[in-house]
């Protein structure tokens, strides 16, 4: 088989607080699939990096009396610990608010208006008079022109759930500075996303979508594609559109571009290039993964945008839905809305990377963290399962038979059963059924322990003349588990780390996995997971409540 090339991208958090447990869903569903690619002898690079501009980062910015460029250096430090610590093995992290994206935004944006894909025209929106700046939907309140709530947020009312524009809403006043806000006239740059109408229509029929994703844009074509605000006025914290003094790239224009400026910037410091994965025709792969919620970006803006400038489309765009926590939005004052570092403060980032990979499927329907399952869970599955087979039988390899595993195989069809199954789990994975990969691998995990409790070595151990039994069927058992922690090490970086240092192998890979390790030495067996503590689930959702 030729071996593929391929590049994968999450979606850039923004640049304005720190990541949560439902961000960790999306990388560790990325992460896993890159690591399985590559486990697979293919070329898979992973990058992603912070979403920095917009007016939310530049008033918080403000708000914390340091420039926005304070704000997304620092943030970007904390973020990319976090992922760090939850093993997201990317090969390149930057940041959209960088050189290589100035150049590719400028550069697209020129080429869609060489084209005659930009239009301008005069628009009036809400403007604070005394911050003097325009105003986002979210940035004004006021009383519900329907119900008369008060304090409801400029284009939707939370207590009768009515949605109106910003200019029906009572008394409206500026989140800002308090002001009442004026109409005021400007001119906005648009991206003319009707005339992509056919090509988008055709693209997203192609098997590039989920078929969630694809009922969803039948809907918006039926709706209708309209023109896509990408200017913003002064003062915002962003990219300058060419060719005038006072205007912004919006966030999201330069965002997605975001994925190249990356790519670029990873390309410039190895010998990859940019070319092969970014031109038109190109036949490298290119895949995004996002959440369910920014689906209109990813399947009309971004792909119109690709071929309005000249360049290749993604292969595919995989969406997945949003956590919950406990069946219930992440809530603060439950204590539920749980980041990323108050989790690693309490709990090994391997047990979520399992729970997550359990749960999730290539559907978009969301996914529930119900913490007394994920404990149940990973308990049975890891640590009573897989961890078990390794550590019923090590003691008696390492003190009875000197640490070498016995020179025959036992049970040679058991141990192909265990192989075989590789091309079940291998589908599974690459079409992102990670939850039914887990079950496979989990079933093959029980037949060893069943194994195990049939032949009862540590009962032969007593009998006469019996030893050599033992030692061949303990070295099977490690032997499964060596294959079992193949098929797992996607999910599992760290304990496949060290089950290699205990098995004394360089790397457990697919090709080796094929043949069992026979008179082999292995090393002294050290705990590789430990059980999840009620304790220590509580001690994170106290941490995260207020
Ligand atoms: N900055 C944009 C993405 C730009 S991509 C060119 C953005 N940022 S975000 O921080 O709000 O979200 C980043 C990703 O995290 C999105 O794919 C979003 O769907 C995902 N999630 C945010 N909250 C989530 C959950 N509660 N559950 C699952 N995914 C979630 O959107
Ligand atoms: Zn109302």
């Amino acid at each position: 088989m030729t071996k593929r090339r391929i590049l994968v991208t999450s979606a850039l958090p923004y640049a304005n607080g720190d990541l949560h447990l439902g961000y960790m869903l999306e990388v560790i569903q990325t992460d896993i699939w890159v690591r399985f690619q590559n486990m697979q002898g293919n070329e898979c690079y992973y990058v992603c990096a912070d979403d920095t501009h917009g007016t939310p980062i530049m008033l918080k910015a403000a708000e914390m009396g340091i420039t926005p460029e304070e704000l997304i250096a620092s943030v970007s430090e904390r973020h990319q610990a976090d992922l760090s610590d939850f093993h997201i093995n990317f090969s390149q992290y930057h940041s959209t608010h960088s050189d290589e994206n100035r150049y590719f935004s400028e550069l697209i944006y020129n080429r869609l208006n060489d084209a005659g894909y930009i239009k301008k025209r005069v628009i009036s929106q809400s403007f604070d008079p005394e911050k003097e700046m325009f105003l986002p939907d979210r940035y004004i309140k006021g009383d519900c022109p329907k119900c008369g709530a008060e304090d409801q947020y400029g284009d939707n009312c939370e207590v009768c759930g009515a949605t109106y524009s910003t200019t029906e809403i009572k008394n409206p006043r500026s989140v800002i500075s308090g002001a009442v806000p004026i109409e005021k006239d400007s001119e906005h740059y648009f991206f003319d996303l009707p005339q992509f109408e056919k090509e988008l229509k055709d693209w997203t029929k192609a098997g590039h979508l989920q078929e969630q994703v694809s009922n969803k844009l039948a809907e918006w074509f039926d709706q209708g594609l309209e023109q896509w605000d990408i200017s913003r006025d002064k003062p915002y914290f962003g990219f300058k559109i060419p060719g005038t003094e006072d205007k912004y790239f919006y966030v999201w224009l330069d965002a997605p571009i975001g994925y190249m400026a990356s790519f670029k910037k990873l390309c410039d410091n190895s010998d990859l290039e940019f070319d092969d994965f970014f031109e038109k025709g190109s036949d490298t792969e290119l895949y995004h993964f996002i959440g369910k919620d920014i689906v209109y970006f990813h399947a009309l803006f971004w792909p119109a945008t690709l071929i309005g400038s000249n360049f290749r489309t993604p292969n595919a765009v995989f969406a997945h839905g949003f956590l919950s926590v406990n069946g219930q939005k992440m809530s603060k004052s439950r204590g539920t809305f749980v980041l990323a570092r108050t989790y690693l403060e309490s709990l090994n980032p391997e047990y979520l990377r399992y729970y997550y990979a359990y749960k999730l499927s290539s559907k978009i329907d969301d996914i529930d963290l119900n913490l007394e399952d994920f404990k149940q869970r990973v308990n049975s599955d890891l640590v009573g399962k897989v961890v078990n087979i390794a550590s019923r039988s090590a003691s008696f390899v390492v003190k009875k038979f000197d640490k070498e595993l016995s020179k025959v195989c036992c049970e040679q069809e058991l141990y192909d059963e265990f192989v075989a199954a590789s091309s079940e789990i291998v589908g599974h994975y690459e079409d992102r059924n990670f939850g039914q990969a887990m079950r496979s691998i989990m079933k093959l995990a029980d037949k060893a322990n069943q194994y195990i409790d049939d032949k009862k070595p540590w009962q032969l151990a007593k009998e006469e003349g019996k030893m050599q039994e033992v030692h061949e069927i303990t070295s099977l058992a490690i032997n499964l588990f060596r294959v079992l922690m193949t098929y797992l090490k996607p999910v599992l970086p760290e304990m496949a780390e060290k089950s290699e240092v205990f098995l004394n192998v360089d790397s457990l890979n697919w090709d080796d996995m094929k043949s069992p390790l026979l008179g082999h030495q292995i090393n002294k067996f050290k705990p590789l997971m430990t059980r999840i503590e009620d304790e220590q689930i509580e001690a994170m959702i106290e941490s995260s409540k207020g």
